[in-house]
Parts: structure tokens; sequence; C-alpha cells
């Protein structure tokens, strides 16, 4: 008999505490200056024109060594990338696009289709060593599917800001057919689309103006 409640199934594993340290004083923390800000945020747009200017595979690799520090539960980290440049990738891709989104992503230098590994446990004993953390996604799907896609959609954000964050602009898409790019690109594998973000140098020139965004009070609340 234990006092504790049975965790729910779709809750996931608690890892061990850290052992305590000595309270940190308290600094002044440094924030990103203004044009940080700007670069991530304020001045960032969807862009889906571009300039005829390659990707040099550093930065895209650059990008990836940034949004890979993001945070995933348990550093679980399923998200895979596969970064479309070849007109052969590109023609199979353009297979499962939405009539809307062709000639925009055909245009991009580099198409990231943003994925998510369903068997992303098999590699928790490197990522968080010591908590045999695997059996507890391995033995119940359910609650391996909602943390693959939760913690992968996160990783998708991630890599937009880390996008930006190298001098590249992103441009998200949802609009597309995830079966039947799941048999185009991943088929024998436990791979499982989640978005695009095509990835260049945007044409400022081409960019509509700007969507509202919902303010603070219309957003947000405090309890
Ligand atoms: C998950 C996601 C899916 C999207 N899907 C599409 C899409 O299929 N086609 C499209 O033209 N834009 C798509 N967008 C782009 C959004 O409409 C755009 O990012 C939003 O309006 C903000 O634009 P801004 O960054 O220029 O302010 C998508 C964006 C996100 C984040």
């Amino acid at each position: 008999m234990t006092d504790q409640a049975p965790a729910p199934a779709t809750a996931e594993p608690v890892p061990p505490a850290p052992p305590p340290v000595a309270a940190t004083p308290v600094v002044e923390r440094p924030v990103l200056d203004g044009a940080g800000m700007d670069l991530l945020f304020r001045e960032a747009r969807t862009h889906y024109a571009w300039q005829d200017r390659p990707v040099p595979e550093a930065t895209l690799e650059a990008m990836y060594n940034l949004l890979r520090m993001g945070p995933t539960s348990a550093n679980c980290s399923p998200a895979r990338f596969v970064f479309i440049r070849t007109s052969e990738g590109k023609a199979r891709l353009k297979q499962v696009l939405s009539p809307g989104n062709v000639e925009k992503t055909m245009k991009a230098p580099v198409v990231c289709i943003v994925a998510h590994d369903q068997a992303f446990y098999d590699k928790l004993g490197f990522l968080f060593p010591g908590a045999e953390l695997r059996g507890w996604y391995a033995d119940n799907p359910a609650l391996a599917d909602a943390t693959a896609l939760r913690n992968g959609t996160l990783q998708g954000g991630y890599l937009i800001m880390a996008a930006r964050a190298v001098g590249l602009d992103a441009a998200p898409m949802s609009g597309f057919d995830n079966y039947q790019l799941d048999n185009l690109f991943f088929a024998g594998t436990r791979w499982k689309s989640n978005f695009l973000v095509a990835l260049g140098y945007g044409e400022a020139a081409a960019l509509p103006p700007r969507n509202p965004r919902l303010s603070f009070d219309e957003a947000c609340r405090f309890e």
C-alpha cells in the first residue's frame, strides 16, 4: 500500500530533484537589447518571397545548435528536421502541399520538415541518464505520442526563433497533407511530420502589412 495517488495515464515522469544548492545572490541579469528583440520578435515577419541567395549549410547547423538547447520534458528532444534543398526533394514535397502554398514553398531556398520521432524514448538513456525513463513512455503509447507532439512542436517554435537569431527568415506552414508527406518521406520509420518551415532571406518589399496581435489584457490574466 502507498499513500500516493496513482499517476494519471497521461502524466509524465517527474525526474529526481537536483541536490539543494546555496541560494544565488541577487544580481542584475543581462537582457537582450532592443536590436535583438527587433530581430527575434518585433521586426521579424513570416516571408513568402525570397531573395535569390543560398543558405549555407553552416548557417543551418548553427541554427540547430541553438534550437537544441531549448527545453523539452525530461530533455526528450523528440523533434527531427529534414532540410529539403534539391529540386528532386521539392518535387516530392510539391505533391502534398495545399494549392495556396505551392508557389511560395517551391521558391524558398530551403524547406524544413519539422517532424518528431515517435520512438524518441530510445534515446532517453543518453538524454536523461540515470533515471530509467524509457519504459514510462515505451509502455504508454498515448503518453509517448502526446509527449512527442508537444515537445516536437515546441522545438519547431525554437527553430523559428533560432533561424531569426542566425539571420534567416522563417515561414511556418501547416497547409499540406501530413499523412501523404509521411508516406513519401518517412515510410518504414517512426518519424511523423508536424509542420513545415521555409527558410531563406526574405524579400521585405513583398511583405503585406503586419496583422495586429492581442493586447496583454486580452490574452493574459493574473490569478
Ligand atoms: C503553425 C503555422 C502554420 C501556418 N500555416 C500557413 C500556411 O499553411 N500557409 C500560409 O500561407 N501561412 C501559414 N502560416 C503563416 C501565418 O499566417 C503567419 O505566420 C502569421 O500570420 C504571422 O505573420 P507575421 O509573422 O508576418 O506577423 C502558418 C504559421 C504557423 C505558425
